[in-house]
């Protein structure tokens, strides 16, 4: 596994890989790695010859008063499971290496960015979509894969690389969750032990939601049985309750003739846990 901590290293191993007519695929990551981004790993081991994973906590996605500063890293750690599955290339850049020269160009997709989510953090996803299509130039993989976890960031990603014409596959993994259901997050280890225990009323409120619209119920109603199982949740303070279409996120069909996404913020704490689920019609 080669660890590569500048652009030019690690565009040097990539363009060796397509001249020796290696697929490669990119998993894009900000480190302190944890079960679900290594199912991404695996995910790419079946989809290419060749896989390349980027560790970079990435600065322009966080707001001013947000975590970037003490978001969770432990490089040695990531580095030594990402040997284990025997990754091929590491993209270790550090802020200057990444932004060093930057003349202030992004990339953003308006529509995506400034809703749910986005209408929170304002700047978040410009910054996810400007680093993520550095890295797609950087490294050129055939396919990317992301985690469903980050349903909107996935969501945006597509869009841009439809309306970009990026010449990458998007591949979306379902969410890896703990045994209690709670959705893997590096974040999770900031909970207290209190936070940590009631956590998993987010997937516990997302199977009922299930099991709702398998009973044909509409979105309003699903909508009420969300909030009726995260009343119960001592500690955490619901944010948003969301439910849109699916596919591009906006208005859900109120019968869910067409699948619909649940999209969930809950705040334990200082820590903001997010988690999703596709539901439809039985
Ligand atoms: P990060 O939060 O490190 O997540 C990296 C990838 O792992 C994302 O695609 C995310 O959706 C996925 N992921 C996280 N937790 C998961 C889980 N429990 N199950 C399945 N997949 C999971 O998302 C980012 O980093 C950044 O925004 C990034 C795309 C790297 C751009 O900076």
């Amino acid at each position: 596994m080669l660890v590569c901590p500048t652009k030019e290293e690690i565009r040097a191993l990539a363009a060796g890989y397509r001249r020796a007519r290696r697929s490669i695929a990119l998993v894009p990551t900000m480190g302190y790695l944890h079960d679900g981004h290594l199912a991404l790993v695996e995910e790419a081991k079946r989809r290419a010859e060749k896989v390349i994973v980027s560790i970079f906590v990435n600065p322009t996605q966080f707001g001013p008063n947000e975590d970037f500063s003490t978001y969770p890293r432990d490089t040695d750690r990531d580095l030594a499971l990402l040997r284990e599955l025997d990754v091929d290339g590491v993209f270790l850049p550090d802020a200057q290496e990444m932004y060093g020269e930057n003349g202030g160009t992004y990339v953003d997709v308006p529509e995506l960015s400034g809703i749910l989510q986005g209408a929170l953090r304002p700047g978040h996803f410009r910054g996810v979509a400007t680093v993520v299509t550095k890295l797609f130039n950087v490294v050129q993989p055939d396919v990317a894969v992301f985690g469903e976890k980050d349903y909107q960031q996935l969501t945006l990603i597509r869009q841009m690389v439809r309306d970009l014409d990026m010449p990458v596959e998007i591949v979306a993994h379902r969410t890896v969750r703990e045994p209690d259901g709670l959705a893997m997050s590096s974040r999770n280890v900031r909970l207290t032990t209190g936070e940590r225990s009631g956590a998993p009323v987010l997937s516990r409120s997302l199977d009922a939601a299930r099991q709702a619209a398998a009973d044909g119920k509409t979105v309003s109603q699903i909508k009420a049985v969300i909030e009726s199982v995260l009343r119960t949740a001592s500690l955490g303070k619901v944010e948003t309750i969301d439910i849109r279409d699916a596919e591009t996120l906006g208005e859900a069909d109120e019968l869910l003739e067409r699948p619909a996404v649940i999209l969930l913020a809950v705040r334990f704490g200082t820590v903001l846990l997010i988690d999703q689920a596709v539901i439809q019609a039985a």
